[in-house]
């Protein structure tokens, strides 16, 4: 038990200190008293008080912990922000005072499980910190209005993911998800034997593009825009392409069709330019891998582009598929899916046009209504196309201490109060704040332990020398057996 007492100006409609014995909670620990309703509040600041240290003098003149019992008169005191009440059931903001000599408690789970407005059935990432309870977030709130999760780098954003992309599988129903993987941190679902069967990666060697379904102006896209004669002789080729026999035509039928056709010397050679750069990145083809068949519910699809060098490549690929499936979802061609974006302030950045960056910006405005989300995984929240990361309704934030990024994050999220804000860069690894649509409120909580099998990349440096030491043992293994 604690009681509210009376310090400087609190207690207040806001904040209130309290001196507790027993109550065993820390910082970030949740209470409840009653005050025309069933009031909640989180502990801000713990401190501790013993009068007999309080005068600097009588301390240095003589040893007081040999004359005085002090220990017997140390106290616990806490600064507790109200957060909210309970008052016939509904959540309201509390507009009047706690009277000193209040008695506070310590929370009920269900009371903060209900107030943070947590889902038991949800997808549970872990547990609210010191609070005994799991950090369990509803799937519609969490997904649909897209979630973004952003921390500096080795903060924990792919450990999270995992654990995320973890409870989706798991669920009885779920969406597809399409991961667009550039270090292929999310691989390691497909060597996991509780995962395997539902993970297909898709690499250089199995991604392709089907010519059939492009346009010119996607094709334009690719090189972030074509002259106006370029993309008209180009949207003539592939219209007659089209309506001619052969509908699988590739990469190599439409230049042909272009070198036979008449036209500015300049725009055909431009354009048979660009043709050529797409031909050699070799990924254009008669189908499409992944192909929508491929989108099922519950299963993930890691586009794995860790092999991939060129960068303009990376674009295409990312762009391409978000574009398809997006297309396929508004036309009910598929089912729900979730688009996942690591890296993302490469595929959408602030700054720099790029093929990617305007599909995921329309997915971010218009994915929810064809149940179509976005999740968007960044450290660097400034580089992030602003319009993207805005409408990210949810986010979890891991540590980021570098000021650019934290004021960014800030502003783009209503939910971050300064308190917030403040404990962002003391995070630990493994710790979160949830903000937005999931919660009624800011959620601080630790990151449960992965059931799944860790990539190699997230493992230390004394993993990958060892690894090494263990390739190169082998190659000279190797080596001795051919001599
Ligand atoms: N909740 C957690 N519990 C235990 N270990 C964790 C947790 N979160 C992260 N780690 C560990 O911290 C390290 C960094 O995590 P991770 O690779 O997810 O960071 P990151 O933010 O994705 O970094 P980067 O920006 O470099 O991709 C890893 O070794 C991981 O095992
Ligand atoms: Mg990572």
């Amino acid at each position: 038990m604690a009681t509210v007492i009376q310090r400087g100006d609190t207690p207040t409609s806001r904040e209130f200190f309290m001196v507790h014995e027993e109550l065993d909670i820390g910082k970030g620990g949740f209470v409840q008293l009653q005050n025309d309703g069933t009031v909640i509040g989180r502990i801000a600041e713990v401190y501790k008080a013993n009068e007999y240290f309080e005068d600097a003098e009588s301390v240095s003149e003589m040893d007081v912990r040999q004359k005085f019992p002090v220990d017997d008169w140390e106290v616990s005191i806490a600064k507790v922000s109200i957060m909210g009440k309970f008052k016939e059931d509904m959540i309201r903001r509390v507009t009047k005072s706690p009277r000193p000599g209040t008695s506070v408690k310590k929370a009920k789970s269900e009371l903060v499980r209900e107030f943070l407005g947590l889902d038991e059935n949800g997808l549970e990432l872990g547990e609210v910190q010191q609070q005994n309870l799991a950090a369990s977030f509803d799937m519609t709130d969490t997904l649909q209005k897209h979630f973004a999760v952003l921390a500096q780098s080795g903060a924990g954003k792919s450990y999270s993911t995992s654990v995320m992309l973890e409870e989706l599988l798991d669920r009885q129903k779920s969406p597809a998800i399409v991961a667009v993987d550039p270090h292929g941190d999310y691989t390691c679902f497909a060597e996991d034997e509780n995962y395997m069967d539902r993970t297909k990666v898709f690499r250089d060697q199995n991604i392709s593009i089907a010519v059939k379904d492009l346009s010119a102006d996607q094709i334009a896209g690719f090189f972030n825009g074509m002259s106006g004669p370029q993309r008209e002789e180009l949207n003539e080729v592939l219209r007659n392409l089209q309506r001619g026999e052969n509908k699988d035509f590739n990469l190599e039928d439409v230049e042909n069709r272009l070198e036979r056709k008449e036209m500015n010397d300049k725009v055909k050679y431009a354009l048979m330019r660009k043709l050529r750069k797409l031909q050699g990145m070799n990924i254009f083809g008669r189908s499409n891998s992944p192909s929508k068949k491929d989108v099922e519910p519950g299963k993930l699809n890691i586009i794995d582009l860790s092999e991939t060098i060129d960068h303009q490549k990376k674009q295409i690929i990312a762009a391409f598929f978000t574009n398809q499936f997006f297309k396929k979802r508004r036309q009910g061609n598929i089912p729900p899916v979730l688009m996942l974006f690591e890296e993302a302030h490469n595929f959408a950045q602030n700054s720099a046009p790029s093929p990617s960056r305007s599909i995921i910006e329309k997915i971010a405005r218009e994915g929810r209504k064809f149940h179509c989300s976005l999740g968007l995984i960044s450290q660097r929240p400034v580089k992030l196309s602003t319009t993207a990361l805005s409408q990210c309704n949810t986010q979890f934030i891991l540590r980021v201490t570098n000021p650019n990024d934290l004021e960014h994050i800030a502003q783009s999220s209503e939910g971050i109060t300064s308190e917030v804000k403040a404990q962002i860069p003391g995070l630990k690894t493994g710790e979160g704040i949830v903000i937005g649509e999931a919660v009624n409120y800011p959620t601080f909580i630790d990151v449960r332990t992965r059931k799944s099998k860790e990539s190699s990349s997230g493992e230390g440096l004394e993993h990958a020398l060892e690894e090494w030491r263990e390739e190169e043992e082998q190659k000279s293994d190797d080596a001795e057996a051919f001599m």
